[in-house]
């Protein structure tokens, strides 16, 4: 499985212009993308944007401004005439490819493994009665395979997953759905394979009952016994004195 690792070092420039109650945000994003330790495929991209709408950007690979609003197309001919050219052109051997070590040392070589839950949800009404779903919890990088087998076979169909979903603090998770009509006999497993394991991990569905609900039942069944203990021993005790104070009569 490749795990390709693309991460990008931003920095941003943020501008605030304030009218009222409304608004105007300005922001630019600098950025090196990173997607091999050799530097192969490395960028730099610097962004523009106005509100939510980028305008201008110089992208290392094109080697020159572009624009995609009016503003930002007559900006980019101007630019790309400009000495800002010479100075973007240069970045990626001034800034992007020096850092690139301490980067890869610092977040892009740490791997994370996931912790995997796989529980049974209630299924969308649909095809099938039953729906599992296997959950992927604080795995880094982002890059993961979750699949399905039923005895041993990969199942492709009426499976539904999540994308990888960011926590927001560089971690990130993922839902797999899986609905199904049971059989009997079967065996349903899970399969996480991450970068941080050597090998793909399996988690197999325990058709029994969930824990939770064995402690329902066993709550339950506790109750009943002493109940009924209770009530034998009110029972005997009731008889005891009752045949006692006919004998004493
Ligand atoms: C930069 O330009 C190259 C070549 O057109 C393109 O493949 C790449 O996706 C662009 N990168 C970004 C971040 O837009």
């Amino acid at each position: 499985m490749s795990m390709p690792i693309a991460f990008y070092i931003c920095l941003t420039l943020i501008l605030f212009i304030f009218s009222g109650t409304d608004g105007y945000f300005h922001h630019r994003l600098v950025q090196c993308r990173y997607s091999s330790k050799d530097l192969h495929g490395i960028e730099f991209i610097d962004s523009y944007v106005f509100n939510k709408a980028e305008y201008i950007r110089f992208n290392s690979t094109v080697g020159r401004y572009v624009g995609y609003t009016e503003l930002g197309v007559k900006n980019a001919e101007a630019w790309n005439k400009g000495p800002q050219l010479g100075q973007e052109q240069a970045e990626l051997e001034r800034f992007c490819k020096p850092n690139a070590a301490l980067h890869y040392r610092a977040i892009l070589d740490k791997t994370v493994e996931p912790h995997v839950r796989l529980s049974s949800v209630t299924p969308p009404s649909g095809r099938h009665p039953a729906m599992l779903m296997c959950s992927a919890y604080d795995f880094y990088p982002k890059q993961i395979r979750v699949t399905w087998l039923r005895d041993g076979r990969e199942v492709k169909s009426d499976v539904t997953s999540t994308e990888e979903l960011a926590n927001g603090d560089w971690y990130y998770q993922i839902h797999s759905h899986l609905e199904y009509t049971p059989k009997s006999g079967e065996k349903i497993s899970c399969m996480v394979e991450h970068i941080s394991l050597t090998e793909p991990m399996m988690y197999h569905w325990d058709p029994s009952l969930p824990e939770a609900e064995r402690n329902k039942i066993a709550i339950g069944a506790s109750g009943l016994v002493l109940g009924t203990i209770l009530a034998l021993a009110g029972l005997i005790y009731y008889k005891k004195k009752s045949s006692g104070e006919v004998i004493s009569v």
